[in-house]
């Protein structure tokens, strides 16, 4: 289980940091200056300087758990700690400064909001019930109240459409202020909240026709579909990535170096292997592993008796070897099938310990594993986050 102990660089360390986005700023937490590489011991102790711009801001709770989660990522560190100090008032202006030059600037690359959760579903290998889980997961937190988003990056193996049984055609938009056309996501009303959802199953006829984007497509469909849907107001966006791993995956981290991935994998041991190259592969794009669903755990049959038919023990092992929580075990249950094949997933309106599961890995993600940005009341801020927002438009 143990791999070599190699601790990381500080410019190293400073390229995690850079995926903390400070989410009132849109700025990442290097770039504004607030946070720092103090050290990096021989043995894996890192401490990092961060400076609130004020002492008391709401954020820091979020910023530190933020800056720990990505540090961590790197097999080479052990432990975090932040040094907390406050600006100056020299610096908090200079930092202001840059995040307006920033917004100003920097026009943003994606029209996913810069509050706007991002999760990837990924895995080792096909067939393990990435687009189960992500359909299902959106459904449960939309039944929360949250809006949320649902990217099916999976071009030419796209199944998000009949799994919610959505099947309009997307439709676009003239941008207001470039002309631009904009798509306009498919909606579905669940619960208190709102589902919106884009994929190439809404762009192509037939299954045929998709193939021939293959490859072409690949990366400039997600690019597409992060840059020219008008996604508006969006607490949650999670986006089921393609079986394998490699250049969707790298431009996600490109566009969104915020994403949180969450790896499912069966609970056969011998399905960790495969897992765990997902796995490092976010740590290569600098990726947090948010955590891990074991899906297909065991079949419990009407008597109430528990079989595990694909192994067991395999999400725990996985988890344990890639350092990330386990978030759930799924178990095998036809509803999930049928569901899926009706457009109804079991998590919204289902019973049974599949349904149950899926809204227990849902709760889990909106109140701990990745919970919501509410936007903190930080009155020292307010000028500049008014003065961000309206630049952005400028
Ligand atoms: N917990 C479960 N119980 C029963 N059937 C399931 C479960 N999870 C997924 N399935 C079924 O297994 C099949 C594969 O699931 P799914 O399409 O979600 O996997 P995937 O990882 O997205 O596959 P691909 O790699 O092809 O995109 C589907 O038919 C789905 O209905
Ligand atoms: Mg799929």
């Amino acid at each position: 289980m143990s791999r070599p102990f190699t601790p990381p660089s500080a410019d190293e360390v400073t390229n995690l940091l850079r995926a903390v986005i400070d989410p009132e700023l849109g700025s990442d937490v290097v770039d504004l200056g607030m946070a720092s590489v103090r050290s990096v011991s021989a043995d894996g102790f890192v401490v990092i300087d961060v400076k609130l711009t004020i002492g008391g801001c709401p954020l820091r709770a979020q910023i530190k758990k933020d800056i720990e989660s990505r540090v961590v990522t790197h097999p080479g560190v052990r432990d975090v700690r932040i040094e907390w100090g406050e600006m100056t008032s020299d610096e908090r202006s200079a930092t202001m400064a840059k995040a307006r030059w920033n917004a100003r600037e920097n026009a943003p690359d994606t029209e996913v909001p810069a509050t706007t959760r991002v999760i990837a579903i990924s895995s080792g290998k096909g067939g393990v019930g990435k687009s189960s889980v992500t359909v299902n997961l959106a459904a449960a937190i939309a039944h929360e109240g949250f809006t949320v988003g649902v990217l099916d990056a999976d071009i030419w193996g796209f199944s998000v459409p009949r799994m919610l049984g959505i099947d309009q055609r997307l439709e676009a938009d003239p941008d207001p202020e470039t002309g631009r056309p904009k798509i306009r996501p498919n909606t579905r009303a669940v619960g208190t909240g709102l589902l919106k959802v884009v994929s190439t199953g809404f762009l192509v006829d037939d299954e045929g026709t998709a193939l021939m984007w293959r490859g072409l497509m690949l990366t400039k469909a997600l690019e597409q579909f992060l840059r020219d849907v008008a996604w508006g107001e969006l607490d949650y966006l999670l986006i089921d990535m393609p079986p394998g791993t490699g250049d969707v995956q790298m431009g996600l981290a490109r566009m969104l170096p915020r994403t949180d991935m969450i790896i499912v994998t069966t609970p056969a041991i011998s399905a960790q292997k495969v897992a765990i190259r997902a796995a490092d592969m976010a740590r290569r794009s600098y990726l947090r592993v948010a955590g891990v669903i074991e899906n297909m755990s065991e079949f419990v049959c009407a008597h109430g008796e528990s079989h595990p038919l694909f192994g067991s023990g395999g999400g725990q092992s996985l988890a344990d070897e890639i350092g990330a929580p386990l978030l759930g075990r799924i178990p095998i249950e036809a509803s999930v099938a049928t569901g899926g094949d009706e457009g109804q997933p079991v998590a919204l309106e289902g019973k049974g310990p599949a349904a149950e599961a899926f809204r227990a890995v849902a709760n889990l993600i909106v109140t701990e594993t990745v919970p919501p940005v509410r936007m903190a009341d930080c009155s020292a801020r307010q000028e500049v986050v008014t003065n961000v927002a309206v630049n952005r438009r400028a």
